[in-house]
């Protein structure tokens, strides 16, 4: 009687329990750190191959997939696939060459929310035309395609393409719609510093699991998403074998809202020699640094100084209002196995890219100078007072901005709370980092960038010249939680652009060949 009654008064209760927040997989069934090989994301590989013109084609379909990312268990995540079946492919392209993507979005509804997908491509990093930008409004719908056309006129530099759709980029990239791309150009090529197979990505996000394996959003009442599990490059807490010599990685933070702070065991300094926009004037040796959601950071670690046999770990300090696991502290290890079978590309040159305009711009150049307030009111995400809801209902047409094109212009953000952090991004635009309150920008950013990461009471001034590209682009928070509820505002260079949303339009499946 006792059991019955009690069984009955419990059922509902726990059944209430289970629909407000699914139980995360227990710790004890995830792997252990450093137990799980390291792999490279793939390169993707173009649908058309023609020398005679300076387009390189890519097609791809953003679909649903299971992936054995936990061991024992099966993971439904949502990629960018190529033709040849690359999840996630890395595009890599020569200064001076377009490149159009065909994204087709073949996705089924959010397994665990419910919503049809409808999505946006954004190629982080480019200086895009306003129609394939990956507008947030300029949306893709499950069974439809789109062409994106990217200029690659840029310095060389890590950029990467994630998903941009208007109230759901946190699930959508959370789900796995994230990728990189890298802009090779000469003078990068010509340095002596690691390439090939010693230039290594490193995609960082974390993640959470239910106990049957599925990843589990739950983003805290629009603070943020936060996982137990780091995965590099899609792996769990993985081991790379490496050689005594130097590497150079291309540290990404594709994750929703967490923050790192990166140092070694060992006591070495990780050598910075890029950021956001690319190659740094100098390299800057420092012993640690953090490094907020989007934002990249180049950092070139030399093995030669320890023996084979060697395990060195990559730590992650973490940083404020981050809600850190019990190995959210640990990244990846480095095993030492073997003697540099390459010498070249083995240095750090004293000089990188001394001549990188943007680095080179100074206050005196500009010719206007504007502030935006990050503000969390009434549990709203806000820029200046603005919601991303409020653009919507302006027909996209208010803007918080309105710079002329090539104008030099002085931008600074303030946040004047201590409970949260905001890595804020400028679409189009590379910047340089002027003063962060009031005192020099810390080691690592001293390099062009496109996130400032805007930390507890921290105000930061960027100094930047808007390019020759008339349009309207976003300024958004990059914690995707916030940007989605409704941290995002947009600025235009000049007047009358090409319309973000009906400059080039979507078509249903299926996709012509390209
Ligand atoms: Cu990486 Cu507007 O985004
Ligand atoms: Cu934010």
């Amino acid at each position: 009687m006792g059991a019955l009654g009690s069984a009955a008064v419990l059922l509902p209760l726990e059944r209430l329990a289970t629909a407000a927040a699914p139980a995360r997989m227990a710790a004890s069934n995830l792997p252990r750190p450093f137990t799980i090989p390291f792999t490279l994301p793939p390169v993707a590989r173009p649908s058309r191959w023609d020398p005679d013109s300076d387009t390189d084609h890519y097609a791809m379909d953003m679909v649903q997939v299971n992936q054995s990312i936990l061991p024992g268990y099966t993971t439904a995540i949502w990629a960018y696939q190529d033709h040849y079946g690359n999840l996630n492919p890395t595009i890599d392209v020569a200064q001076g060459r377009q490149v159009r993507v065909q994204q087709c979005n073949q996705l089924p509804n959010h397994p665990q929310l419910g919503y049809a997908p409808s999505t946006s491509v954004h190629l982080h990093g480019s200086a895009s035309l306003p129609q394939y930008d990956g507008y947030a409004g300029d949306v893709t719908s499950p069974g439809n395609w789109k062409d994106y056309y990217y200029p690659d006129f840029q310095d060389a530099r890590t950029l990467w393409y994630h998903d941009h759709g208007a109230h759901h980029t946190a699930s959508n990239v959370f789900m796995g719609l994230a990728a990189m791309y890298r802009i090779f150009d000469p003078l990068e090529q010509s340095l002596p510093i690691p390439h090939g197979r010693y230039d290594v990505p490193l995609i960082v996000r974390d993640a959470m699991f239910d106990t049957s394996g599925q990843l589990l959003y739950n983003d805290h009442d629009h603070s943020g998403v936060y996982g137990d599990v780091i995965l590099v490059n899609g792996k769990p807490w993985p081991v790379m074998k490496v050689e005594r010599r130097k590497y150079r990685f291309r540290i990404l933070n594709a994750s929703v809202s967490r923050s790192y702070r990166w140092q070694l065991d060992s006591g070495q300094p990780l050598t910075v020699i890029g950021t956001d926009g690319g190659l740094c004037p100098a390299p800057v040796p420092v012993n640690q640094f953090r490094h907020g959601v989007a934002e990249r950071y180049e950092v070139i670690i030399d093995f030669a100084r320890y023996p084979i046999g060697r395990r060195v770990v990559l730590k992650n300090l973490s940083n404020k209002n981050n809600i850190d696991f019990a190995n959210t502290n640990k990244v990846m290890a480095f095993d030492v196995v073997a003697e540099a079978t390459s010498q070249e590309g083995n240095s750090i040159p004293s000089e990188l890219n001394p001549g990188n305009d943007t680095m080179n711009l100074t206050e005196a150049m500009s010719t206007q100078s504007r502030r935006f307030d990050l503000v969390r009111t009434h549990g709203r995400w806000t820029i200046n007072g603005k919601t991303w809801q409020d653009i919507i209902d302006s027909d996209f047409r208010w803007v918080a901005a309105n710079p002329k094109p090539n104008a030099i212009e002085v931008w600074e953000f303030r946040n004047l709370s201590g409970g949260w952090n905001h890595p804020l991004h400028v679409h189009l635009i590379d910047f340089k980092i002027l003063d962060r309150n009031g005192k020099p920008p810390l080691p690592h950013e001293r390099g062009p960038k496109d996130v400032a990461y805007i930390g507890e009471n921290e105000s930061v001034r960027v100094i930047a010249k808007f390019k020759n590209r008339v349009g309207r682009y976003m300024i958004h928070c990059h914690n995707l939680v916030h940007e989605d509820h409704d941290m995002m505002t947009q600025f235009e260079v000049g007047e009358d652009g090409d319309d973000p949303i009906y400059g080039e339009p979507t078509h249903p499946l299926p996709a012509t060949p390209v």
